[in-house]
């Protein structure tokens, strides 16, 4: 059975959710009422999206212990000083520019910028001095949120407001699942897509002729047929975002951490619900019209699809691990045997270490996410450190 995030699925009745939040659902039943239903896309950007009542605009601490799941950087620092090392790396194989610029997608808290940089301080490498952090986050506050924080904790110098091309890595934990997906079904031979309509006081699916060509499209190009009865979901847009990474980066790596599969596996007939999740409170279900605004919402990435959109802008595949091996591959065990060595080390902190990495390690857990590097105008070299161990291994579908 697979885990996603760590967390069982249980149906929304087992758990008790939160209220939607009633004016968010209000704005999204006005513009079904103004314009007629919309593609789950839209919804999906309104509930995690709305600027002032959306998931992610209403909170900070979405993906952290006290939210409603753990993302890796959220889990312990170790994470970030291990992802520093194949920064440093990647920083090496350029020729070491000053500065080399770091840009994240979906920076949430900043948390993983914070330990990436004071793990190269940890480590005693030079990348720290050159180093040009700017994430890239839903709305400018944001954004200028994180920077705050990197400053009050000593990294003021590494904060870059505008950044121009150059050299440097892009960088994105958990970001390409929350990007809104649309939702198809396969019925009698003919590919639909799901809308989200109002009646009686709900919102409803209702599976009408695509909005967008790119749809149909997008899976012929992959080689796709869905099953008849079959859902899925598709992003449209990481073409967009491909295009962005472009030409805010000039050259140099990318380093991708999320959950997917390629086309042939995401889409096939063993996953006939799709893999859209919603989670809130650390439990997870498959429910997108409860919780509204107070629950993320998620679909497994497309590997296919991300890799097609960024070759065509350039980026190169150079290498695809899962996490567990990532880290393994970088000297996390080896990290963790000199700290524990350490005698400013307390018994506590080592505890809350181990007990972080074992959530890392383990592959029903986060230990199975993938990891994905791209080079962009960089020589071809050896194989990244990161990516020297274990290839991706692909387990079976079996949800
Ligand atoms: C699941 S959280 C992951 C946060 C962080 N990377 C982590 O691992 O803890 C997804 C993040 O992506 C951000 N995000 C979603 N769509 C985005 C977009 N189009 N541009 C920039 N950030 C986006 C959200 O605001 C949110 O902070």
């Amino acid at each position: 059975m697979e885990i996603v995030r760590e967390l069982r699925l249980s149906t929304p009745e087992a758990t008790v959710l939160p209220e939607s939040d009633g004016p968010l659902v209000a704005t999204i039943r006005a513009e079904i009422e103004d314009s007629g239903p919309i593609t789950f896309a839209r919804f999906m950007e309104l509930a995690l999206y709305h600027p002032e009542r959306g998931y992610y605009a209403t909170r900070d601490d979405r993906g952290s212990r006290t939210g409603d799941f753990l993302t890796a950087p959220e889990t312990h620092p170790i994470f970030g000083r291990v992802v520093g090392r194949q920064l440093h790396e990647m920083w090496e194989l350029s020729g070491r520019p000053t500065p080399y610029r770091l840009l994240e997608y979906g920076a949430g808290s900043g948390v993983l910028a914070l330990d990436v940089l004071r793990g190269l301080v940890a480590d005693g490498s030079e990348l720290q001095k050159a180093l040009r952090y700017r994430p890239v986050e839903v709305s400018v506050e944001r954004s200028e949120s994180i920077q705050r924080r990197l400053a009050d904790d000593g990294f003021g110098a590494n904060v870059e407001r505008d950044g121009a091309a150059g050299s440097g890595c892009v960088l994105a934990n958990e970001f390409l699942d929350a990007l809104p997906v649309h939702r198809v079904l396969e019925r009698e031979g003919r590919l639909q897509e799901v809308f989200v309509g109002w009646r009686d006081g709900h919102f409803v699916e209702l599976p009408e002729t695509p909005s967008s060509q790119a749809l149909a499209e997008r899976l012929a190009a992959e080689g796709v047929r869905l099953a008849d009865g079959q859902t899925a979901e598709i992003c449209l847009g990481l073409d967009a975002w491909a295009a962005d990474t472009a030409v805010r980066l000039e050259r140099g790596f990318m380093l991708l951490i999320d959950y997917g599969y390629p086309a042939a596996e995401l889409y096939a007939p063993t996953r006939g619900g799709g893999t859209l999740r919603a989670y809130t409170r650390q439990r997870a279900h498959a429910d997108p019209f409860v919780a509204i605004g107070r629950q993320d919402l998620t679909a497994h990435v497309d590997v296919t699809a991300v890799t097609t959109a960024l070759a065509a802008r350039g980026w190169r595949a150079v290498g695809e691990t899962r996490l567990a091996d990532f880290l393994v591959a970088l000297g996390v065990e080896d990290l963790l045997g000199s700290i524990r060595a350490d005698p400013a080390t307390s018994p506590a902190e080592y505890l809350a270490l181990r007990s972080g990495l074992v959530r890392m390690l383990d592959p029903r857990a986060l230990g199975n996410f993938r990891v994905m590097a791209f080079g962009r105008g960089v020589p071809e070299g050896p194989v990244l450190r990161g990516f020297a161990g274990r290839r991706w291994v692909s387990t079976s579908p079996t949800r």
